[in-house]
């Protein structure tokens, strides 16, 4: 049985990669200084930080920083957050489980990774075990959300590696997904997808930009796999065509957040 709307657990999960060694420890020391001051907010909740261990930890989405490679705050971010926010309104008895995928984000999806599952070693390596107890953990996290939020910028007519690396580990079988003499079918069914997406030029009026675009399209078509047929987006295009432009790429966004996330 679904769980009611009252404690659906809703999965944010956010890709905003970060360019360089540099931004990524000035990253990883505020998420620390966040935590520390989350820990102090909580007086004796024990923040878990590490994937899929923050279960029924209810965390606000942190804002940009200065992660956005850009150099201004990411759009991605911040519309994931407001999408949180605006579910939280109609439905405020829900769990946040919050997963950063640009402090957390796992491995590609390599030998290690696939290697138990192929049963060819009798005993696996400390790798293996590892990178499959990472698979694990993220596939449950994300069969247990009944909505998920996904922060999913767009980067050369496609999604940052980090979101396709998470998906990578979403797609397993038997779990997600299985094989029948009739095709494919989903696994994950009666789940909401909800898709903040941000992108610098303008895709979706034209069937060039359409045909270009192998984000929002990609997230449909491999979530559709998972049999997931509700994927909305919160769609802000044309944020690099100038500040006007971006101005009314976050505003368009904002009012079709409202239809969405309720
Ligand atoms: C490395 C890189 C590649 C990008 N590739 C594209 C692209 O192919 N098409 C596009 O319209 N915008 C592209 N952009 C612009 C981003 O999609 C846009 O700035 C988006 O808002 C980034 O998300 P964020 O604001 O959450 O950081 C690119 C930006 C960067 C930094």
């Amino acid at each position: 049985m679904r769980p009611s709307p009252s404690n659906r657990l809703l999965l944010h999960v956010q890709n905003q990669p970060i360019a360089g060694v540099l931004h990524q420890i000035k990253h990883v020391l505020k998420a620390i200084l966040a935590a520390i001051v989350r820990i102090r907010y909580h007086g004796t909740s024990v923040l878990q930080t590490k994937l899929g261990e923050a279960a029924n930890l209810v965390l606000v989405p942190c804002r940009a920083f200065d992660s956005s490679i850009l150099g201004t705050h990411s759009v991605s971010r911040q519309l994931s957050a407001e999408v949180v926010a605006q579910w939280l309104k109609g439905h405020p008895d829900t769990t946040v489980e919050y997963l950063d995928l640009a402090v957390n984000a796992p491995n590609h999806f390599g030998t290690d990774a696939i290697g138990i599952k192929t049963g060819v070693q009798a005993q696996p390596t400390e790798a293996q075990r590892y990178e499959n107890g990472v698979s694990a953990k993220l596939v449950n996290q994300f069969l247990a959300a009944d909505v998920i939020v996904i922060g999913a910028l767009f980067y050369n007519f496609s999604i940052p590696t980090q979101l396709k690396a998470w998906i990578d580990r979403l797609a397993q079988i038997g779990l997600t997904f299985k094989y029948t003499d009739k095709g494919p079918v989903g696994l994950a069914t009666g789940k909401t997808v909800i898709v903040a997406s941000s992108r610098g030029g303008v895709y979706s009026t034209s069937e060039g930009g359409q045909a270009m675009e192998h984000q929002e399209s990609y997230l449909k078509i491999v979530f559709g796999f998972f049999g997931i047929t509700d994927v909305r987006y919160v769609r802000a295009e044309g944020v690099a065509m100038g500040e006007a432009s971006k101005a009314a790429a976050i505003d368009a966004a904002r009012t079709s957040m409202l239809a969405v996330a309720q």
